[in-house]
C-alpha cells in the first residue's frame, strides 16, 4: 500500500528523528502497558478474590492503577510529540511544492489549471499530513497490538484464541476489497474537488465578463453541476464507507457472543478459570478497535498515496528552463537573433522561424507585425520566458541559454500587454521590478511612465491596489507596469504593446520620457501606432513568423505596402508618420 511517492516523502521528516524514536517508544510501552492490565485483573480475580484474600488485592489493585496511569501517560507523550513533525512535514512540502511552481516553465502553467495546484496544495497536503500525524501511526501500532494480543489470547486458552483469529480472516479480506475500490473513488473526489477550485477562481477572475454578458444563470450552473459531481462522488464514497464498517462491526461482536457462550462453558466444565476468561474478554474486546479501524487507516493511507502522488507529480515537473553557469562581466546589451525559431509544444508550424535581428546598444527596435502574428512569443525569447526551439538569442555575444536567470533577468526587463498587478501596495508592486530602489529613483520612473496619478490615490504609494490591480484604469495599469520596468534599469527593455490603453496626449507625454530611458538602453517595443514606432531608430516588419524586412519607418512606409496597411489605421499617419 506504500507508493513509492507517499515512501519518498519521508525524507522530510529526517529532521525529526529523534522526535519519533521517542513517539515509537511510547507507542510500544503505551501497548505493552495495556496488555498487562487485563492480566493484572485476571491475577486479582484468580487470587485474592478467588481465595478471599484482602491482603494481596492492595499492591495488586495498585499495581494495575500504576500500569494505567503509565499508559495514560505514554498517550500523552505520544500526542505531544507527534505535532510537530506532522505540521513541520506539511509546511516543509507545502514550502518545497511553492518554490518548485515558481520555477516551473511557463508552457507548465499553461498547461496546469491553477485550481488543480490550488487543490494540491490543499486538500492533497492535508491529506498526507493526516496519514503521517495520525493513519501511519495507528496503522503499525494497531498490527503491533493485534498481533501481540492474539499470540496472548492464543496462550490463554488456544481454542478461544482460534476462533478470534479466524474471526479476523474475513475482516482482512473484505477490507482489501474495500480498500481497491476505496482508492479509485478518492481519486475521483480529488480530482473533482480540484476542478470545482478551478471553476471558482475563473469565476471569480472573470466576473466583470460573466456580469456584462449576463452570464450569471449559467456559470451558476456549471458550478451547480460541478459541485453536484463532487456530492455524488463523495455520497458513493460514504456508502462505501458505511456498508464497510457495518461490517467490522458485526463480525467482533458476534465473535464476542460466542467466546462468552463457549468461555462460560469452559470455565463450568473446569478448563478456564474465571480470571482468565475474564482477561480473555477484555483483551479481545481491546481488539475491536483497531480492527475496526484498520480498514479506515488503509484507506487514510490510500488517499495520502494518492494525494502524495499529485504531488509528486507536481514537482517531478521539471522546470525546463534552467540557467547556464557563464555570466557577463558588464552587460552592454547589444541583443542578436540569430536564425530564432519558436513552436508551441504539440503545434504543428512554428510561431516564429528564422528570425535575424540585431540590436545595438543604446538602440531600439520597433516590432511591427498584424495580430497574433508572434510578437509577444518574440519579446519572450529574451528574458527566456520561452526557449527558443531552434537558432538562438544571444546579448553581448552570450547564447541567453548560457547566463544564469538571475543575472539574465536583471539585465532585461519587460513591461507586458496586460500587465499583472498584486494584491498589495503600489510601492510594494513597483519594487518587483528592484527590490532596493531608492524613493528618488522610484519618483523618476513614475515620472517616466507619467504615472503621478499614483499620488492622488487616497494613501499615496501606500495604497493597496484590488487583486489584479482591478481597481485601477488599464491606462493606469499600463503605466505602472512600465515604470516597474523602468525601475530595474534594465541594459535592455521590452515593451510589449505597453502604450497601447493610454490616449494619444498621455502617449505622447511618455513617449517623451521613455526616449531618454531608450537613450541608455537596449530597447524592444511592439507597437500598434505609428506614434510609438517613431520612438525606435528602425523597425523590424513581422510577418509569416519572420522578419521579412528591417529599416527606418519613413522608407518601410514608402517600400513596403503591408507596412503601411498595418499602420493604415492610424488617424495621424499621412500627416504626420510620411512627413517626419
Ligand atoms: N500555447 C500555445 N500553443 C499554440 N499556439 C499558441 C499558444 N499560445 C499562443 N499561440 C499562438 O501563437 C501565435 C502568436 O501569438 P502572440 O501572442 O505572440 O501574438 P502577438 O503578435 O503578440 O499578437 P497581439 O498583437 O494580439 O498581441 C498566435 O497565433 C497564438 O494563437
Ligand atoms: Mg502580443
Amino acid at each position: 500500500m506504500f507508493s513509492a511517492s507517499l515512501w519518498r516523502l519521508k525524507s522530510y521528516l529526517r529532521p525529526y528523528a529523534p522526535r519519533l524514536v521517542l513517539i515509537w517508544l511510547a507507542t510500544i510501552a503505551g501497548i505493552a502497558a495495556g496488555i498487562a492490565i487485563p492480566l493484572v485483573g485476571r491475577e486479582i480475580i484468580d487470587g485474592p478474590i478467588a481465595h478471599r484474600d484482602a491482603g494481596a488485592l492492595l499492591p495488586l489493585g495498585l499495581l494495575a492503577l500504576g500500569l494505567g496511569v503509565t499508559e495514560a501517560f505514554l498517550t500523552f507523550v505520544r500526542r505531544w510529540s507527534q505535532t510537530g513533525p506532522v505540521l513541520g512535514l506539511e509546511t516543509a512540502i507545502r514550502d518545497d511544492l511553492y518554490r518548485h511552481l515558481q520555477r516551473l516553465p511557463m508552457s507548465f502553467h499553461n498547461e496546469w489549471q491553477s485550481g488543480q495546484l490550488l487543490s494540491r496544495a490543499t486538500t492533497d497536503l492535508s491529506a498526507i499530513r493526516r496519514f503521517f500525524g495520525f493513519g501511519l501511526l495507528f496503522l503499525v501500532m494497531n498490527i503491533l497490538q493485534l498481533i501481540t494480543v492474539t499470540v496472548v489470547l492464543l496462550q490463554m486458552y488456544w481454542p478461544l484464541g482460534l476462533l478470534v483469529a479466524a474471526s479476523s480472516v474475513p475482516i482482512v479480506l473484505v477490507s482489501l476489497r474495500f480498500e481497491r475500490r476505496y482508492i479509485r473513488i478518492s481519486r475521483l473526489v480529488q480530482d473533482q474537488q480540484g476542478d470545482l477550485a478551478t471553476l471558482v477562481e475563473e469565476s471569480a477572475l472573470g466576473i466583470r465578463t460573466i456580469r456584462a454578458f449576463g452570464r450569471r444563470r449559467h456559470v451558476y450552473d456549471s458550478y451547480d453541476g460541478s459541485a453536484t459531481k463532487v456530492y455524488d462522488t463523495s455520497m458513493d464514497k460514504v456508502r462505501l464507507s458505511s456498508r464497510f464498517f457495518t461490517f467490522l462491526e458485526v463480525i467482533p461482536n458476534v465473535t464476542l457472543a460466542l467466546v462468552l457462550l463457549l468461555g462460560a462453558l469452559a470455565v463450568g466444565g473446569g478448563s478456564l478459570t474465571l480470571g482468565t476468561l475474564v482477561a480473555f474478554t477484555t483483551l479481545m474486546l481491546s481488539l475491536v478497535w483497531p480492527i475496526a479501524s484498520l480498514g479506515y487507516i488503509l484507506a487514510m493511507g490510500q488517499e495520502a498515496m494518492t494525494a502524495a502522488d499529485r504531488v509528486m507529480e507536481a514537482l517531478d515537473t521539471e522546470p525546463g528552463i534552467t540557467g547556464g553557469a557563464g555570466g557577463i562581466d558588464v552587460p552592454r546589451g547589444h541583443l542578436r537573433f540569430e536564425g530564432a525559431g519558436f513552436r508551441f509544444p504539440g503545434a504543428e508550424r512554428p510561431v516564429l522561424h528564422d528570425v535575424w535581428l540585431d540590436v545595438r546598444p543604446g538602440e531600439t527596435v520597433a516590432v511591427v507585425g498584424a495580430t497574433g502574428s508572434g510578437k509577444t512569443t518574440l519579446t519572450a525569447l529574451v528574458p527566456r520566458l520561452l526557449d527558443v526551439t531552434s537558432g538562438r538569442v544571444t546579448i553581448d555575444g552570450h547564447d541567453v541559454r548560457d547566463l544564469p536567470l538571475t543575472e539574465l533577468r536583471s539585465v532585461v526587463a519587460t513591461a507586458f500587454e496586460e500587465p499583472t498587478l498584486f494584491s498589495m501596495s503600489v510601492r510594494e508592486n513597483l519594487m518587483l521590478g528592484r527590490g532596493d530602489a531608492s524613493e528618488e529613483e522610484m519618483e523618476a520612473a513614475i515620472e517616466v511612465a507619467q504615472a503621478g496619478f499614483v499620488h492622488d490615490l487616497p494613501w499615496g504609494l501606500d495604497t493597496r491596489i484590488g487583486e489584479q490591480g482591478l481597481s485601477l484604469s488599464g491606462g493606469q495599469r499600463q503605466r505602472l507596469a512600465l515604470a516597474r520596468a523602468v525601475l530595474s534599469k534594465p541594459r535592455i527593455l521590452v515593451l510589449d504593446d505597453t502604450l497601447s490603453a493610454l490616449d494619444v496626449e498621455t502617449e505622447a507625454l511618455v513617449e517623451e520620457a521613455l526616449r531618454q530611458v531608450l537613450a541608455e538602453a537596449t530597447g524592444v517595443v511592439v507597437a500598434h501606432r505609428a506614434s510609438t514606432v517613431l520612438l525606435a531608430d528602425k523597425v523590424a516588419l513581422l510577418r509569416d513568423g519572420t522578419i521579412t524586412h528591417v529599416g527606418r519607418h519613413q522608407d518601410l512606409l514608402a517600400e513596403v505596402p503591408e507596412y503601411r496597411e498595418l499602420l493604415a489605421q492610424d488617424a495621424d499617419l499621412d500627416q504626420e508618420g510620411v512627413l517626419r
